[in-house]
């Protein structure tokens, strides 16, 4: 079976958040597992791409927003990710540095799905699915299936998979002019609110579509940016397939970025040395509880309520826990988070930046990870904490919900709260601590959730099993 999965984002070759870590990973179980499936990625000129040699496999001109240009697709020599890595080349266009937020973003992802489209046409490729992720993809269903130039590919099934339902991509109607000929019957389905919605047309034109988590497919119906309407209209369409986790790179026993390796043999033993390796550098003590916080800094994953959370928590329990805090983002926030350190010089560190191994050194070094979301479609941060004997925080939505066990329910490992709220999260901290004094407890805690498994081969086969039943369905 060919798969192309199509996606802003793969690690390592570039990331932003978990969209890379899922398009790195997955293709590569799916290959595991019997599969040919490849990435199609925007070309950027980034590390990765600078350090890798590329044979360039096709080459043609199209018409791109009324100007007629060249483009390339790329294939990586030396297949070293366990998949193959295409890149779609545009000059002017698709050759820069950043993933997002140039002003002619739209254009951008326009042309990257056309240029793709053309390539599979022209050189009488005939793939099984495409698999499309988040918006950057999401108008390929739509062309597949309404645009006459695609007709030799109608035993093609799209899959389209959304990662992030708050972004939608959505553009004007001025810009209709950039699809090539579309069946103007079909229009309608482009449209949402008076524009183009690349998120709304695709869950409407393709095969089928999933959400990486069952609880953030009900979400979306009453949570989507204004989408909720669709999204009930559609629900029995929809598969919620929980991530799972790279456990090739995210190995606490085999980890290169960590300061020493463990596994469940030497738990106890492991998570020390990492974390004395951690409050060296931030200048923590290590006898207290250390709660840290990964992520992007946004209203989304509640970075905005940290500053008033952390500082609040250290006056109610003074001198009990230090808190560190790895992320990069709003400005207001980035600023809130700065300027604690003020405030709360002795148990509270931070570091605003993006810093790949300063990730993994704080899975490792930290005794409780802290997810105050208001929206988690998955959340990957919970699965590494888990994977690396770290206790989730997490407020109970979405893939948290449907990953974290609260530690007072059988079978649990976790801390869960309702409300992404300054009072959840600090009510929440005062459990941790007691938690933390109990050792007996949080060794028992460490060992059960070292001892799941959320590696991809469990749901790299649910996609698989989804993929069959859409090309038996042909
Ligand atoms: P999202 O994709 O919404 O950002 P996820 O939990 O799915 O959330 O994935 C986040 C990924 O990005 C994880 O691999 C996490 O470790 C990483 N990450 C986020 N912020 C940073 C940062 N500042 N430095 C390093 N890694 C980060
Ligand atoms: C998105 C979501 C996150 C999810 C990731 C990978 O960025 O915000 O919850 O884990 O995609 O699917």
């Amino acid at each position: 079976m060919r798969i192309y999965h199509l996606s802003a984002e793969c690690y390592p070759v570039a990331k932003i958040g978990g969209l890379g870590d899922v398009v790195g990973a997955l293709p590569k179980y799916q290959n595991k597992a019997g599969l040919s499936a490849a990435v199609v990625l925007p070309h950027y000129d980034r590390k990765f791409v600078r350090e890798h040699q590329f044979d360039v496999v096709f080459r043609a001109t199209n018409l791109f927003g009324g100007k007629r240009t060249e483009f390339e697709v790329w294939k990586e020599k030396a297949d070293t990710l366990g998949f193959e890595l295409y890149l779609i080349h545009i000059p002017g266009l698709l050759d820069r540095e950043n993933i997002y937020s140039y002003p002619d973003e739209t254009e951008q992802f326009i042309a990257y799905q056309l240029a793709f489209l053309d390539w599979i046409n022209w050189s009488q490729q005939a793939p099984d699915i495409i698999h499309c992720h988040d918006h950057h993809s999401g108008l390929i269903p739509f062309m597949l299936a309404h645009s006459a130039l695609y007709k030799r590919l109608a035993n093609t099934r799209t899959v389209f998979t959304i990662h992030n339902g708050q972004y939608h991509g959505a553009f004007g109607w001025s810009k209709f002019a950039y699809l090539p000929e579309v069946d103007m019957t079909s229009t309608g389905l482009l449209d949402w609110s008076n524009g183009i919605n690349p998120l709304a047309s695709a869950v409407r034109c393709c095969s089928a579509y999933t959400t990486v988590s069952p609880s953030y497919m009900d979400e979306l119906t009453w949570q989507s940016n204004g989408l909720e309407h669709l999204f009930q209209m559609e629900r029995h369409r929809g598969v919620g397939i929980v991530n799972g986790i790279d456990t090739q790179v995210w190995n606490p026993e085999t980890d290169p970025m960590i300061a020493a390796n463990y596994s469940l043999k030497n738990i106890a033993e492991g998570k020390q040395k990492n974390k004395e390796a951690l409050c060296k550098r931030f200048d923590l003590d290590t006898e207290k509880p250390l709660i840290s916080f990964i992520g992007r800094l946004v209203d989304d994953k509640g970075a905005d309520l940290l500053a008033e959370a952390i500082d609040r928590a250290i006056e109610q329990y003074p001198w009990e826990a230090n808190f560190l805090v790895l992320g990069t983002g709003d400005p207001d926030t980035e600023q809130a988070l700065d300027v604690l350190k003020l405030r709360q010089t002795q148990q509270y560190r931070v570091y605003i930046g993006y810093d790949e191994q300063l990730s993994h050194q704080i899975y490792a070094g930290s005794d409780f990870l802290l997810m105050p979301s208001r929206v988690e479609p998955c959340g990957l941060n919970q699965l590494y904490s888990l994977r690396y004997g770290t206790v989730p925080m997490v407020r109970s939505t979405g893939g948290l919900k449907d990953t974290v066990i609260d530690y007072g329910d059988e079978g649990g490992y976790g801390i869960r709260f309702d409300q992404a709220s300054v009072r959840d999260i600090v009510y929440s901290v005062g459990r941790a601590i007691s938690l933390y004094r109990d050792a007996a407890h949080m060794a028992q805690l460490r060992n059960r959730m070292m001892s799941l498994d959320f590696s991809w081969d469990r749901s790299a086969r649910e996609y698989i099993h989804l993929y069959e039943r859409l090309i038996t369905n042909i």
